[in-house]
């Protein structure tokens, strides 16, 4: 059967998640991995996550089993408009909805928004599989210049001078891929463009609370007079990524179209998640549990960091991110990162190659490596072959 002609427009050109294809490989045995988003399953919290699901599935049965409302959880959504509430973002409970992790709160938000040829302003590089979801929805892409203090303002009103757009995506914090976080100097710049050009922004910041160094900057949600910005918090790297919850949280107008979008999508969260993550949270284990994560992911930063100083070529540079789970580096101009993996794979070794964080071509010097979900004596391994692989690609060159 040939089901080329059958597909949809939308799914029919289009390849899997490299992240994903990569993964599956490195998961043979013997491999040592850069790649994957994953966070470190020793920042799992499952024995506490073990005696409330015991105790949910026993004493609020209904709750935990039964069909729930699309919106999400009451307690949950409303513990986490409390919680943001530290980040300086007041919202009501009719603000909050929790998605299946913040992948569908894109989803959903794209859904709400966007026609296809709607242009969408994304950072360049940008989180790979954003660029799928709004690639579904037939978006053109509009990449903004971005350097190591997130993307340009004035590039950002470059474009919009002379091009309708209308979303921008952001990933403030420790951005993925890039490991860059958008100064307070340029978040306020970029609202007031968001404004006078009328732009919805979605504010995804699922690797906000992984801060090692320096202070938390406000969201841009966090002064949003006009209820432009939709922000997306996840759970799944501060607490883990299995159980899928996440939130967004935005205009009540916006909200309750993503509800009718969540709706058709998938009725509701799983509500055992969402459970679990409430008693979690509202037990008051996050601020300790995320400290923990904090203090070892801390550590294979700067293990990495160091390594990286030791063992690659001076022409290679990376960034240094104060949070988050990835360090990017760039190659010289002409050297293939593609080519590299090539090489690295019969070694067992792999990472993930940067040209498609790029929506509009371009990059295929880059590379982005997870420090966050390696043992020590991997990491040693790995930065030590990979360093002298690119060392054999320069000389060759
Ligand atoms: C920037 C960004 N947004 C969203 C997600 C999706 O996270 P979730 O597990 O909440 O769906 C990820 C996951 O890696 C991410 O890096």
């Amino acid at each position: 059967m040939n089901y080329q002609d059958l597909f949809s427009k939308a799914l029919s050109g289009m390849s899997g998640n490299i992240i994903r294809e990569i993964t599956k490989v490195t998961q043979q045995p013997g491999f040592t991995s850069l790649a994957g988003g994953s966070p470190s399953p020793d920042c799992f919290p499952a024995r506490e996550l073990q005696e409330i699901a015991a105790e949910v599935i026993e004493k609020k049965k209904i709750a935990a089993l039964q069909y729930g409302a699309s919106e999400g959880y009451l307690p949950l959504r409303e513990w986490i408009a409390g919680w943001v509430k530290e980040k300086g973002i007041n919202a009501t409970l009719s603000q909050v909805i929790i998605t299946s992790g913040s992948q569908q709160g894109i989803d959903l938000l794209a859904k709400t928004f966007l026609d296809p040829g709607n242009r969408v302003l994304v950072e360049n590089p940008t989180y790979i599989a954003a660029i799928k979801i709004f690639s579904v929805y037939q978006s053109v892409f509009e990449p903004v210049f971005s350097d190591g203090d997130g993307i340009i303002p004035e590039s950002l009103e470059e474009i919009l001078n002379q091009k309708a757009c209308k979303l921008l995506y952001l990933i403030p914090n420790f951005q993925n891929p890039s490991g860059v976080t958008l100064t307070a100097q340029r978040r306020k710049a970029i609202s007031e463009i968001v404004s006078r050009h009328n732009l919805i922004l979605l504010e995804d910041d699922p690797y906000g609370e992984l801060r090692y160094s320096g202070e938390m900057i406000p969201p841009m949600k966090a002064s949003d007079p006009d209820g432009r910005v939709v922000y997306m918090g996840s759970f799944s790297k501060i607490i883990c990524p299995g159980l899928r919850v996440a939130f967004s949280i935005g205009a009540p107008e916006i909200m309750q179209k993503v509800a009718i979008g969540k709706q058709n999508t998938d009725m509701h969260t799983s509500n055992l998640s969402q459970l679990l993550i409430y008693e979690f949270c509202s037990r008051g284990l996050l601020p300790a549990h995320i400290e923990k994560c904090c203090n070892i992911y801390r550590k294979k930063r700067d293990m990495m960091l160091e390594l990286l100083e030791t063992h690659f070529p001076a022409e290679v540079s990376w960034t240094k991110p104060a949070g988050g789970i990835f360090i990017w580096a760039k190659l010289p101009a002409g050297v293939s990162s593609m080519e590299i993996l090539k090489e690295a794979l019969k070694e067992k070794l792999a990472f993930i190659p940067g040209e498609d964080f790029f929506a509009s071509g371009g990059g295929s010097n880059t590379m982005r490596f997870n420090f966050c979900n390696i043992t020590s004596a991997q990491m040693e391994d790995g930065i030590l072959r990979l360093g002298q692989l690119i060392k054999r690609f320069l000389t060759n060159k």
